[in-house]
């Protein structure tokens, strides 16, 4: 939600910023902004629209500087425009800042400098921050990095912030509160980002930033202080463990399409060093120094947005299962505000692709504070989840760019296969019941292979269906979350309006919208729900719905009955949800191509949600 971008050093900044926003337009794509400082002062272009928009109106007014500050804006607090777009200055022109977050008392801090006579141009609440630094720093005579704290510590909500100001040239400043911030360390120069990649390509050396510290950068080097504690703090460099190819789109036209693929892989590296086919059983490094307090718990929460929340659904279905715990899950953004029946016999799992996602580190925060064991299963290493977790297992799966969360999500539900193949063999799965599952998962990248083969028939179920306004997704039992997943995916790229129902609650409700213009994607595994779900296409077909069959096998039944049918190789059960989500995101992918819709940014979305 939002990208910060800033550089230090001695070259021209602007290739560098201009790629690095770029990098981060995911987290956000609405308006974008450059401010450079050179000689002592600094000059700011802004733009309403993506990077490429900016980018024209530095051409037509180039501006130049090796200290720059760039950030691209998800709107929370006024539209989308170019006065609304940051970076934002104070009254004086001297000081500029780039905010991600909220500023949730910027109204209180508006009305008191108003009073001091203090204008302001836009409705953001970013504004109100720049200016309240400026206040200080202008009033009280303390240097820049000391007015930023004071100014930061007078802000309720959240904010990851760079600014610097003309009249302490060579120095940025930059704090973290609730949105991330790395720092990468170059050769005489300096990356300040909201991730990692923008910074690969220069530096693998990155700090992160921890919750409270403010960095100060000058001519000096780089300095951190814990505002908490108010110390200095010593943190040591890490090495950034992707790599540039890993977050280039390659020969893909869409990232979303390269992460469909990449899914081959991705699902065997999260299993890499952790399942063993052979003797059935599954190793879990990051839980299992807690493993016999997580199997003890009297109850699990997983909580988690989104895509995250539907794998989360299916780990409730496998670890009731497999571990005999009772298990809720919860939208974090409810878990955070209500007051659960959370204790030190309670494991609460976050579940987070970007591991910075503001409700569920909010969740994760309240269970600690409950006495919870708290469990973090993130793909980004060294996020907020990843650090403020008690345990926890990473889902391995590579950096993600595509809004549209699609190699993540199986990697998450993997990684809850694996855990709950670890809870039924600590109790009573047999050996020979392991086995099957863990060699099924174990095989897993060869079925998606042939799901990926058969890309060219869904695109053309695809074709049969464009001009649908609405879509119905079904399942039963494991493959309910995976309809939920379904219907999501086709929401956010194509827009078109698609529920995920339970396949037997249709008729309560959902069943009225069925007409002959309704696509209704049925999940049809060959397993014990499968007459049920027959049942239930027979009652769509008996509307005239428009019948999507996705199944591990054809029968003269389902021939007859199904308008169009998509493929999925036959394995183990327990598979066929990982395996339909593949089938489904190419499904959902090749309709938002049809209807020419942005793949990797859709509109009004953002991949991190680092507010509330
Ligand atoms: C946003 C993204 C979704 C994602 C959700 C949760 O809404 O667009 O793709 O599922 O956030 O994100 P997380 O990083 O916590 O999994």
């Amino acid at each position: 939600m939002c990208g910060i971008i800033s550089y230090y050093g001695k070259r021209d900044s602007v290739p560098f910023l201009i790629n690095g926003l770029r990098r981060l337009e995911y987290r956000g794509y609405d308006s974008a902004g450059i401010a450079l400082m050179k000689d002592g002062s600094i000059e700011a272009v802004k733009k309403a629209g993506k990077v490429d928009e900016l980018e024209k109106k530095l051409k037509e007014s180039p501006i130049k500087g090796s200290i720059g500050i760039a950030h691209t804006r998800w709107a929370t607090h006024g539209e989308p425009s170019d006065i609304n777009a940051h970076p934002h200055k104070d009254k004086t022109g001297k000081i500029f800042l780039i905010h991600n977050g909220i500023i949730e008392n910027y109204s209180t801090i508006k009305e008191v400098l108003t009073r001091k006579g203090f204008q302001f141009k836009s409705q953001t609440d970013t504004e109100a921050l720049v200016n309240l630094i400026s206040d200080i720093y202008y009033a009280d005579g303390l240097n820049f990095e000391q007015a930023v704290e004071a100014a930061l510590n007078q802000v309720v909500g959240t904010y990851g912030i760079v600014a610097f100001c003309s009249d302490e040239p060579n120095k940025l400043v930059a704090a973290r509160h609730g949105s991330p911030l790395v720092l990468g360390v170059g050769k005489d120069e300096y990356f300040i980002a909201s991730d990692a990649s923008p910074i690969v390509e220069h530096t693998r050396n990155v700090i992160y930033l921890d919750e409270g510290e403010i960095i100060t950068i000058n001519e000096k080097g780089h300095s951190i202080r814990s505002m908490k504690d108010d110390v200095i703090v010593n943190k040591e460099t890490t090495e950034i463990e992707f790599s540039i190819e890993e977050i280039e789109k390659g020969e893909f036209p869409h990232f979303m399409l390269k992460e469909i693929y990449e899914q081959v892989f991705t699902i065997k590296d999260t299993m890499r060093g952790r399942i063993n086919p052979i003797d059935g059983t599954a190793h879990l490094g990051g839980i299992e120094h807690q493993m016999s307090r997580i199997q003890n718990a009297h109850r699990i929460y997983i909580t988690a947005c989104g895509t995250s929340w539907h794998a989360g659904l299916i780990g409730k279905y496998l670890i009731e299962e497999y571990a005999g715990i009772p298990v809720h899950v919860e939208y974090a953004s409810e878990f955070r505000y209500r007051k659960p029946i959370v204790d030190s016999n309670t494991v609460v799992i976050g579940i987070s692709q970007s591991g910075e996602t503001a409700d569920t580190l909010a969740a994760i925060r309240k269970a600690k504070d409950f006495g919870a064991l708290t469990v973090g299963i993130c793909n980004v290493v060294g996020s907020s989840v990843a650090r403020e977790t008690d345990c926890g297992i990473y889902t391995h799966a590579g950096p993600e760019i595509g809004v549209a969360s699609t190699k993540a999500f199986t990697s998450q539900v993997t990684v809850l296969f694996l855990l709950s193949l670890c809870f039924g063999r600590n109790k009573n799965l047999s050996s020979q019941t392991g086995k099957k599952y863990a060699t099924a998962l174990f095989n897993i990248g060869e079925h998606v292979k042939t799901i990926l083969d058969g890309s060219d028939s869904i695109l053309e179920v695809a074709k049969s269906t464009v001009k649908a306004d609405n879509f119905l997704y079904l399942g039963r039992g494991l493959n309910f979350p995976v309809a939920l997943e379904g219907a999501l995916k086709l929401k956010e790229i194509s827009y078109i309006h698609a529920e995920g129902y339970p396949a037997a609650e249709m008729k309560h409700g959902p069943i009225a919208l069925i007409d002959e213009k309704m696509p209704v994607v049925c999940l049809a595994p060959h397993d014990k729900t499968f007459q049920k779900v027959l049942s239930n296409i027979q009652e769509v077909k008996a509307r005239k719905g428009v019948i999507i069959t996705v199944t591990d096998k054809r029968t003269p039944e389902l021939e007859k009955i199904s308008d169009y049918i998509i493929d999925v190789p036959s394995t183990h059960p327990k598979v066929f949800p990982i395996l339909s989500s593949v089938s489904l995101q190419l499904l959902a992918y090749h309709l938002a191509v049809l209807r020419d819709c942005d793949i990797d940014q859709p509109r009004n979305l953002a991949k991190s949600v680092t507010v509330e």
